[in-house]
């Protein structure tokens, strides 16, 4: 399943960079479903954990830096996709259990509900905070 073009787009560029090269490694990873348990696929759930985790504290950093009052909502739905992507770096990536299409297609829904919902919320935030200051420093 492919993550539809344009669709991740918030307008927002450190955001759209990260969640562009979130979407590179995921469509990495079902690219080599067949090969689960080896030793590119574990790279591969390692990298997309590290890079996640990363994304993550610059989005919560960045939240607390212009008072975003849904910070903690926000940070409970990060945690819930950590632990899912900690369980397939483990369990996948030793070979218990079977990288396979489902996981896939989760792991693709929910990071589209999450960039059209919550990360949705944030961007406008910051664009409405950005045109909040401009207009509060312009003279007329
Ligand atoms: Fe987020």
């Amino acid at each position: 399943m492919a993550w539809p073009h344009g669709a991740r787009l918030l307008g927002v560029e450190w955001i759209d960079s990260d969640h562009m090269a979130l979407g590179k490694r995921v469509g990495e990873l079902a690219e080599r479903i067949r090969n689960s348990g080896s030793e590119e696929v574990k790279t591969l759930l390692s990298a997309l954990l590290q890079e996640t985790q990363s994304h993550f504290t610059r989005e919560e950093q960045a939240m607390k830096d212009c008072d975003y009052t849904r910070v903690e909502h926000h940070k409970e739905a990060h945690h819930r996709l950590l632990e899912f992507l900690e369980f397939l770096r483990d369990d996948v990536g030793s070979g218990q259990t079977a990288l396979d299409e489902k996981m896939i297609d989760n792991l693709w829904n929910w990071l589209n509900a999450h960039i059209a919902t919550e990360d949705r919320a944030f961007a406008k935030h910051i664009q409405w905070q950005a045109i909040d200051n401009t207009a509060t420093t312009t003279s007329f």
